[in-house]
């Protein structure tokens, strides 16, 4: 059986991961995958999850199963997270899932069963899991034009000209906020018009929420999220608490589907749990619960909040010390354009060659269409980084 196999090739992300593990550099400096990091290059366990935690030892007294969907009390905790009250709680169906991918890949199988033909429109740039899943599945996919390259911003006239050719039952993929890799986010008007077209062409939207909070904060990170879904009838959602509870390798993610009305959601929430039975069964519960604990207790609520805050308020300090460093050291404004952008993520510019001699030289690991994760800057190597950039793209 696998005497002809050879291994599949690794998403770019996570072979870079290794090859930084494995570069025996002392200086090397990782803005590679996006994982939050301290000034200290540590990814911590965050205050609030520690002391959730501990509650969550000290009264579970059984690993028996939950249920295929997880715990109802994470579904609602995160649709109210998520959602607000920006549409009726019981037109939400969600299971629990393996962290954001999970989630991503749960909705697109079930895309995948109820409408095989549709075809997922996804922007160009976004995160490589996207395309590579909608291929494993088989769907069609094709992409919108969305980041301007020469602004650093949204081409806009072009996502709308591009979208204009969707039909109906496809699915327009939209990162919540936070846009990975570009940082580019949509607006509160782009959001109405992705709903406008959504409705005119009975299109369904399909929002990854994976950066919740790191943006500008809780509730206007999820403002454009929560104005579509007061305006379309169904909605597909895949969040992840990856990053903004720091719970990473504890898989804790979210597939979620707005129907019309109760009756419909309750059937897509079923098909949901359904598809984790064929996938893995139960979707893991520690990090779900120890996520469940903090949003129903105040205080951990906002000790959580409070951390979060620091760490996106961190993030965009580093993204102005860098732009103020590279404006100094390239004498232009050539940089600027990172610090109107969101969350971890900006795409530098850099060719492929210019990233590989990056990393090489200067041992600076971002990965290869340029993306840089902002946490992984501290105030000892931005002047570092924006010598070497200044340096490889002269
Ligand atoms: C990233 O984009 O670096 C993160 O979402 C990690 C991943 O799984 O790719």
């Amino acid at each position: 059986m696998f005497e002809t196999l050879t291994a599949p090739e690794v998403d770019k992300i996570i072979r870079l991961m290794g090859m930084f593990r494995d570069d025996p550099r002392e200086d090397k400096v990782d803005l590679g995958v996006g994982v939050y990091k301290t000034p200290e290059g540590r990814t911590p366990v965050m205050r609030a999850v520690k002391a959730a935690e501990e509650l969550v030892w000290q009264a579970q007294d059984s690993k028996g199963y939950v249920a295929l969907a997880g715990d109802p009390g994470y579904l609602a905790a995160m649709r109210a997270l998520i959602f607000g009250d920006a549409v009726a709680a019981n037109r939400i169906g969600a299971a629990g899932t393996p962290g954001g991918t999970g989630a991503v890949r749960q909705v697109l199988e079930m895309v995948k069963r109820l409408t095989p033909e549709a075809t997922v429109w996804v922007s160009a740039p976004t995160w490589p899991n996207h395309p590579a899943i909608i291929s494993y599945l088989g769907l069609e996919m094709r992409e919108y034009r969305y980041y301007d390259s020469e602004t650093g911003g949204l081409d806009r006239a072009s996502m709308m000209e591009d979208l204009a050719g969707v039909a109906p039952g496809d699915l327009i993929l939209v990162h919540g906020c936070c846009h990975n890799p570009t940082g580019v986010d949509l607006d509160l008007e782009d959001w109405r018009a992705i709903g406008e077209l959504c409705l005119d062409r009975g299109a369904v939207p399909f929002v990854d929420m994976a950066y919740l909070g790191f943006g500008d904060g809780l509730e206007e990170d999820a403002a454009g999220l929560r104005l579509l879904a007061g305006m379309v009838p169904e909605l597909l959602l895949a969040a992840s608490c990856s990053k903004n509870f720091g719970l990473y390798r504890d898989r804790v993610g979210i597939a979620m589907a707005m129907g019309a009305d109760a009756e419909r959601a309750l059937a897509a929430g079923g098909m949901l749990a359904w598809l984790n039975r064929q996938n893995f069964a139960f979707p893991p519960d520690h990090g779900a619960r120890v996520v469940q604990t903090i949003l129903d207790d105040a205080d951990l609520t906002e000790m959580w909040r409070s951390e979060l805050r620091e760490m996106r308020e961190r993030m965009a300090a580093n993204r102005r010390a860098l732009v103020a460093e590279l404006r100094q050291v390239t004498g232009s404004d050539r940089f600027a354009f990172l610090g109107t952008q969101k969350g971890m993520f900006t795409l530098l510019g850099a060719t492929p060659a210019q990233v590989d001699r990056l990393r090489e030289e200067f041992g600076i690991y971002l990965v290869g269409d340029s993306r840089i994760n902002v946490a992984g800057l501290t105030d000892a190597n931005i002047p570092v980084v924006a010598k070497a950039v200044a340096e490889v793209m002269r």
